[in-house]
């Protein structure tokens, strides 16, 4: 096949899931795309801003059809090299547990020109989005982010070794592993050593659970909690904005 003169791939970050949280410079990729290939944590909505784009879902979600990683790669390199500019429209930071490295090695073995547009990663936004510092003075000196699924399918390593810091720590595609993660942390960390989870942070859905390592598991199924989900843990929880301050700032953000 012949390469297009304009073949590019532009990996956008989506943000969070609220549609005002991507970036100017992703909606100007959005605009100039001729082929968005996109994943289930993206807001649909964002694709109205493609508007001579052809759109492919290419996410996978329990239920919807989905491609493999080497199916992606060659969707990225096949309409690139057919109508020019690729749009990746991936969650969050299309670099934070993303696989957007191997989506660019892909493109670049072909000659293919690549951007990278940042996104708002989950990891920063369901915090706020429930009024939790991530890191606080004289608290939390440090944030780990972990991912509770590694290619193996076991628990990272990196998580004992957090578990024993006194850092704040994040672990995302973590919430079907809850009760090993929370087993680990009460070896090292007390039984009131707090613990939030926001599922579909940003998102009209949002739902959260505040509670500790000795109730969280209870919270979660009471409040049928589920994916997608951040599990937050550390001291920092305890110093919450009050919850009708957080409100507010989320009415502003829909006004
Ligand atoms: C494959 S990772 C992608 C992370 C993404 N690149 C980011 O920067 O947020 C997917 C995981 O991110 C977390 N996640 C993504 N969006 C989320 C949201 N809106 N609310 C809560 N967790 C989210 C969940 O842990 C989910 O299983």
């Amino acid at each position: 096949m012949m390469k297009n003169k304009y073949a590019k791939l532009t990996l956008v970050g989506a943000g969070p899931g609220d549609v005002d949280l991507i970036s100017v410079k992703g909606i100007k990729a959005l605009e100039a795309a001729d082929v968005v290939l996109y994943d289930a944590l993206v807001n649909p909505k964002l694709l109205d801003y493609a508007t001579k784009a052809i759109k492919i879902f290419v996410g996978k979600r329990a239920g919807d059809h989905y491609k493999s990683q080497d199916e992606i790669n060659e969707l990225i390199i096949e309409n690139a090299y057919e109508h020019g500019h690729v749009v990746r429209l991936k969650g969050g930071d299309p670099l934070v547990f993303g696989r957007g490295q191997e989506e660019i090695i892909a493109a670049s073995a072909h000659d293919i020109p690549i951007a990278v547009v940042p996104g708002i990663s989950s990891v920063t936004s369901a915090p706020s989005s429930i009024g939790i510092p991530i890191t606080r003075r004289g608290v939390s000196d440090s944030f780990w982010v972990i991912t509770g699924t590694t290619q193996s399918n076991s628990l990272s390593k990196d998580l004992n070794l957090a578990a024993q810091s006194s850092a704040t720590v994040m672990v995302l595609m973590g919430l079907r592993k809850l009760s090993l993660i929370v087993q680990l942390f009460s070896m090292y960390r007390d039984a009131d050593e707090p613990v939030a989870i926001v599922q579909n942070a940003t998102c009209e859905n949002q739902k959260h659970v505040v509670g500790t390592l000795s109730d969280i598991e209870e919270l979660v199924e009471k409040n049928k909690i589920g994916t997608p989900g951040i599990i937050m843990i550390g001291e920092v929880i305890k110093h919450r904005t009050p919850s009708e301050l957080v409100e507010l700032c989320n009415v502003q953000r829909q006004n």
